[in-house]
């Protein structure tokens, strides 16, 4: 049984405001699916009617007008670590985007999205309420403005109605003499939720600080302000003692649960360990040291934007006979029956493409990993019908003829392979890798394979493979 049952892909924001109108509490947007697929999938929010936004026109910019940068909420994660602007004016944001799961996610995953499920630890959220962001709502019944700490009313809950869509998200722009740093606890370096994440920003005139704003995630059912840590660092230099005192304060806001990932009382004291961090690195000038200068995003050439679709709104049910018309590896396909699936079912069941895996089925292995019109992506969380008019290319599509990718021919070449589960998944990271950065160091390698777990012949190996591939010439 499918998740869904009908699934349209609008080609404009107003056919997508007319659609939720019509459809009310039985429709929900879906942008990148890496939330609420799942969600649907737990029984945590129920649609049946999915409004895939992912390729309409108008709300994917990122732009500075005067003192303020205005976000469209299908930025996703890998475009927010990647742009200038948000680099030179909105820095804590870049750094929470670029801590987000690993490329693949990155790549899918949206802003909105990740506002608008409301997670406590969504990493988004505390840089943006340190910054002060507005939300724009529209429905067809107008639009309203938000701030983002009324936006949030429990845990996975917000002020937004069903007919409405998040079209913009507004955050002035940092002043000089404003600094901002955003720190994530997780229990690994990639794919790990934050047990906690910190968002500071101070303003500091003549060495004192004149604002001071403190956001902090998993908690709380939201995230939560430290509103008396940030009164107490005002209008004193960012000394030691003041910034223990706010860090003291800070972590007794905090009203943490024990869940799987750490206990109430561990979480506390995270919060007072990574507050009193992230001061005394604003402090002493340092939170751009370490953030990336050139990591790969796995998207090529794209730039990281899918293309629009254009023309009439399609809409696919399933159990109807709408085509899923596609191109997969070069080759034209008309695809029927596949409407409730997933890309990655579609591909092994109806194309018989089976080179692409089934490993977790939640986006955190990569066994499944494709490309979706030139991006690495994870198929297990992509709904088949996003691939109508899109063109894919799997494990099967990388050898030209007879002879192999370089990488296909590295990893032999290395022993790379042991059960065989995870490697294609592992070469079309790798390939895309090569293709972006064509002589990649250890720390792009090791950013680009971070969705990419194997459970038999270890990581050595693949780093090995890519390190040879990028050695011969790339075809
Ligand atoms: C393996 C994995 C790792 C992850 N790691 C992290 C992580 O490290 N940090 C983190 O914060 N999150 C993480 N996530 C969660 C998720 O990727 C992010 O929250 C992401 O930003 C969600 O965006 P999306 O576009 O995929 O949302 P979707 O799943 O498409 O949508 C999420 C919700 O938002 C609604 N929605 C989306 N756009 C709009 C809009 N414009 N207007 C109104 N409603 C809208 C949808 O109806 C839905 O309810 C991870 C997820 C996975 C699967
Ligand atoms: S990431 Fe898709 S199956 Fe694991
Ligand atoms: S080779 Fe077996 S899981 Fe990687």
């Amino acid at each position: 049984m499918s998740i869904w049952q009908t699934y349209f892909t609008p080609t404009s924001a107003e056919e997508v405001l007319r659609l939720l109108a019509e459809y009310g509490t039985e429709a929900r947007i879906i942008a990148g699916g890496t939330d609420l697929l799942l969600e649907l999938e737990r029984g945590v929010r129920r649609a049946s009617v999915l409004i895939d936004i992912s390729r309409t026109p108008g709300l994917d910019g990122i732009a500075l007008e005067g003192d303020r940068v205005r976000l469209g909420p299908l930025v996703t994660h890998n475009r927010l670590a990647a742009s200038p602007i948000v680099a030179e004016h909105l820095f804590p944001l870049a750094q929470a985007a670029w801590s987000v799961g690993a490329p693949a996610i990155r790549n899918r995953g949206t802003l909105g999205g990740n506002l608008v499920t409301a997670s406590p630890s969504g990493d988004t959220i505390p840089p943006l309420m340190a910054l002060g962001a507005t939300l724009v709502l529209r429905s067809v019944r107008g639009e309203r403005r938000v701030p983002i700490q009324e936006f949030f009313e429990g845990n996975r809950q917000v002020n937004m109605a069903p007919d409405e869509m998040l079209v913009e998200v507004q955050v002035p722009a940092m002043r000089p003499g404003e600094r901002g740093v955003f720190l994530k606890l997780g229990l690994r370096r990639a794919l790990a939720v934050s047990v906690v994440n910190v968002a500071v920003v101070v303003r500091l005139e003549d060495q004192l600080v004149t604002r001071a704003r403190i956001a902090m995630g998993s908690v709380a059912p939201t995230v939560l302000r430290a509103c008396e840590a940030e009164g107490a660092l005002v209008g004193s230099p960012l000394s030691s003692e003041r910034i223990e005192e706010a860090a003291d304060l800070a972590a007794r806001a905090a009203i943490p649960i024990d869940d799987i990932r750490a206990g109430a009382e561990y979480r506390r004291e995270m919060v007072r360990t990574l507050v009193r961090r992230a001061l005394t690195i604003l402090a002493e000038k340092r939170e751009r040291d370490g953030f990336p200068a050139h990591p790969p995003f796995l998207w090529g050439r794209t730039g990281g934007k899918f293309p629009y679709v254009v023309g009439k709104t399609v809409r696919h049910t399933v159990g109807g006979d709408e085509p899923i018309e596609c191109t997969v590896n070069g080759k034209n396909y008309v695809v029927r029956g596949a409407n409730g699936k997933t890309l990655l079912r579609m591909l092994r069941e109806d194309l018989g493409l089976t080179g692409t895996k089934e490993g977790c089925g939640e986006g955190v292995c990569g066994t499944c990993t494709v490309w979706l019109d030139g991006i690495v992506v994870v198929s297990c969380l992509v709904p088949a019908p996003r691939a109508h008019g899109a063109q894919i290319v799997t494990i099967e599509g990388l050898a030209r003829g007879e002879k192999l990718h370089p990488l296909q021919q590295a990893f032999i070449d290395e022993g790379a392979v042991q059960c065989g589960y995870c490697t294609p998944g592992f070469i079309m990271s790798g390939a895309k890798l090569l293709e972006e950065i064509p002589s990649p160091d250890r720390e792009q390698i090791l950013h680009a394979i971070a969705g990419n777990l194997c459970r038999c012949t270890g990581y050595y190996k693949v780093v090995r493979a890519i390190e040879r591939a990028a050695k011969s010439a790339i075809p």
